[in-house]
């Protein structure tokens, strides 16, 4: 919720003069939010000279200068980041696993209902691995037993013999879900009914991922133990996941076990100018 607080307010008319006809208008010289209108995205906060809008009563923090980031650091910090799929045996402190979820709230959120659930319990990371291998043998034993249905699935999607294969992996190779030796699982939860909640996971879980390297932390995004979660009743119940809620979005942590020494350079992504056929635009 957010709020104005008139002790420090200087009616200066930033906000007001950022949001007017929107949800900030002036009354004799005040802002007055529309709370019909406001949908908490705290750029308000952002922008008031004197600290005066607060968010569930909490005052911002004053940037105080500006910050000098080495943008090539930056990139190439970026480009050395790997997933990691091999995790050393050793415990990750409570406070860091924390620190990697306190980044979150910086992330662009457009839902503000969005929890983060930390595991860090190995053996209920284990319970979850063995529930997660179940639903891959279930589903393992549903796709790959009915031919006329991985024919018909061919025949839109060539990726299936690569399912396969890393299902069979899984199964009988790895007999893991969850890689080896995760330290920590985040989950974020929330209502996936809600617009726009399931894409503003991914964004802060992205933030998390690239904070939780720069503190020396490898991590995974794991879909395929989000899929198995949320469809096992038991696990959801043992972490009291809301009714209507769900996994959105789940990470693994742990400190690496892998010795990356190559930036990769296979994908490209398609990149292209203002790519427009002039003669489907709509005058
Ligand atoms: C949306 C998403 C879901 C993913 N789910 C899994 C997963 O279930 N299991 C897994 O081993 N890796 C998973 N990954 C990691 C990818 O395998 C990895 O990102 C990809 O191989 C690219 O590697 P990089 O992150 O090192 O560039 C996922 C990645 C993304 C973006």
């Amino acid at each position: 919720m957010i709020s104005i607080n008139f002790e420090k307010c200087k009616h200066c008319t930033v906000c007001i003069n950022r949001f007017k006809g929107y949800c900030i208008s002036n009354e004799n010289g005040n802002p007055k939010i529309d709370y019909m209108i406001c949908n908490q995205c705290q750029k308000c906060i952002a922008i008031c000279p004197h600290q005066a809008i607060l968010m569930n009563g909490k005052q911002p923090i004053k940037i105080e200068k500006p910050l000098r980031i080495v943008a090539d650091d930056l990139k190439e910090f970026l480009k050395r980041r790997r997933s990691i799929k091999k995790f050393k045996d050793c415990k990750i402190p409570r406070e860091v696993l924390l620190e990697i979820a306190s980044v979150a709230k910086y992330a662009p959120n457009q839902n503000k209902n969005i929890e983060i659930i930390i595991i860090d319990d190995l053996e209920l990371i284990n319970k979850i691995d063995r529930s997660a291998l179940k639903f891959v043998l279930r589903l393992y034993n549903i796709f790959f037993s009915m031919k006329f249905l991985t024919s018909f699935i061919q025949l839109f999607s060539d990726s299936l013999p690569t399912i396969k294969k890393k299902m069979e992996f899984d199964l009988h190779i790895n007999k893991h879900v969850v890689k080896e030796n995760t330290q920590g699982l985040y989950l974020l939860i929330g209502n996936p009914k809600v617009p726009v909640t399931e894409s503003s996971a991914q964004y802060l879980l992205s933030t998390m991922i690239i904070y939780a390297e720069a503190l020396g932390i490898g991590s995974c995004l794991m879909d395929s133990l989000k899929l198995s979660i949320n469809r096992a009743l038991a696990i959801k119940n043992a972490l009291r996941i809301p009714k209507g809620n769900k996994v959105l979005g789940v990470l693994a942590v742990g400190y690496s076990n892998e010795c990356i020494v190559n930036i990769p350079q296979g994908y490209e992504i398609n990149t292209s100018w203002n790519r427009k056929n002039t003669e489907t635009i709509v005058e």
